[in-house]
């Protein structure tokens, strides 16, 4: 159920106008919606149900302190990729203890944190991670917990820069070399071998791949199990899919009761990594119409959001719906919305039919995962401003960035 709705031709989130708060904030203005991220975990909670599993939710997908803290208080664990990312989720009250560690590039300042606060698990993705992991344990005098994340060459079906599983790409290790890694990894001193793990892109809108590699994955730990390595715990990763135009991603149960099922004879437990599909929904991008450009070959709605602000558009040609915060009367016309910086790239959309005046609020939708998170400072333009709303109330999550903010840490000259 969305908690974005419209109520006389005004844009509601939960039960604030959307109008008034962009008044009273400004704008950009990212606003996400409490019940919404709770609605989607629990969707994966209950789809889980009594089976022994771990939700341990993306933080890149969105990692304000404040919606780690909702997470964290409904139990969820965590999957990071940096010391940052790990700081963060501490700092919101999030449980070390239900922390998975993933990412390619892991250094040994991010290693002897992570072993010093005890993560559950490091999903390692190559030999010489592996190598450079136990010994740091060692020089700790700790033991890392840890998974292999192995490519199971499977065809995600998604766009080619947020597909993963598959032989061309830089994630994991080998299907093929799975095995000897693995038999490796027991021989090592300072490494204690928990789980299997995999990620095969994000944004996957059929269930198939989603099996193929629970297939795959379930091959090798039958063959582990010969070699005496027997696994507690099967991470399946992240990428469920999320409905931003007329795509049909499977329901969370949908998705997850076929490998519930192919799980259920083996002693293990379950984890997920589920970004998107916790927090896309639950957010929006609010921005201002600062003119109305026509010209003879195109119109462009000149907003106060750039690439800047959310450059999923620019990057994947991702398409998030935009609509008026309020309705109006103006003639319906065709329109790209672009931002103000200074790159032919900086557009939110192409081609969208709105009814719109300058001075009017626009929303866009889908924009709780992978928008602020990949923001940046282009152009010298402060990040946004992020509020969460909780049914009647709101508030301010992150502050709207000031100029100091932007030159924090700069040097002008040798002063
Ligand atoms: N686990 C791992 C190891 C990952 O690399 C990712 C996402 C996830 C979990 C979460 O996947 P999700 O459930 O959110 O699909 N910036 C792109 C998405 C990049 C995803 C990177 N990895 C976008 O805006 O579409």
């Amino acid at each position: 159920m969305t908690q974005f709705t419209e109520n006389n031709g005004a844009l509601f989130v939960d039960n604030l106008s959307v109008a008034e708060l962009a008044k009273a904030y400004g704008t950009p203005l990212y606003i996400y919606s409490q019940t919404a991220i709770t609605q989607a975990f629990n969707e994966f909670k209950n789809a889980l149900g009594d089976f022994p599993s771990l939700i341990c939710y993306a933080v890149k997908a969105n990692s304000n302190l404040s919606i780690l803290k909702v997470l964290a208080d409904l139990g969820s664990g965590f999957d990071i990729v940096s010391l940052g990312e790990l700081e963060r989720v501490l700092k919101a009250g999030g449980d070390p203890a239900k922390i998975v560690f993933s990412g390619v590039g892991k250094s040994v300042q991010e290693m002897k944190r992570a072993l010093e606060v005890g993560v559950a698990c490091f999903n390692v993705e190559s030999e010489a991670e592996l190598e450079r992991l136990s010994d740091v344990a060692v020089g700790e005098g700790k033991t890392a917990k840890i998974s292999l994340r192995v490519n199971p060459d499977v065809d995600a079906k998604t766009h080619p820069y947020i597909s993963t599983g598959l032989k061309e790409n830089k994630f994991g290790i080998e299907f093929n070399r799975a095995i000897d890694v693995y038999l490796k990894a027991k021989a090592l001193p300072g490494i204690e071998i928990v789980g299997i793990d995999c990620h095969i892109g994000s944004q996957l809108t059929q269930a198939t791949p989603f099996l193929d590699a629970t297939d795959r994955i379930l091959v090798l730990v039958e063959q582990l199990k010969n070699h005496g390595i027997v696994l507690k715990h099967i991470d399946l990763g992240g990428g469920l899919g999320v409905t931003y135009k007329d795509e049909t991603p499977p329901a969370v149960a949908d998705y997850l009761s076929p490998i519930l099922a192919k799980l259920k004879d083996l002693k293990v437990s379950l984890m997920l990594e589920p970004g998107r599909a916790i927090v896309a929904n639950a957010g929006i991008l609010v921005t201002k119409v600062e003119y109305l450009k026509p010209t003879t070959e195109k119109n462009f709605a000149i907003v106060d959001a750039a690439m800047n602000d959310n450059i999923r558009p620019s990057l994947y040609q991702a398409w998030q719906e935009i609509r008026p915060v309020q309705s109006s009367n103006a003639t319906p016309d065709i329109w790209d919305i672009v931002g103000p910086v200074c790159e032919t790239g900086d557009f939110l959309a192409k081609g969208r039919t709105l009814a719109i005046a300058a001075g009017d609020y626009l929303a866009m939708f889908g924009a709780g995962a992978y928008c602020f998170s990949m923001s940046s400072n282009y152009n010298s333009r402060p990040r946004a401003c992020e509020l969460l709303v909780d049914g009647d109330t709101s508030r301010v999550i992150r502050q709207r960035e000031s100029f100091d903010d932007l030159i924090r840490g700069e040097l002008v000259g040798n002063a």
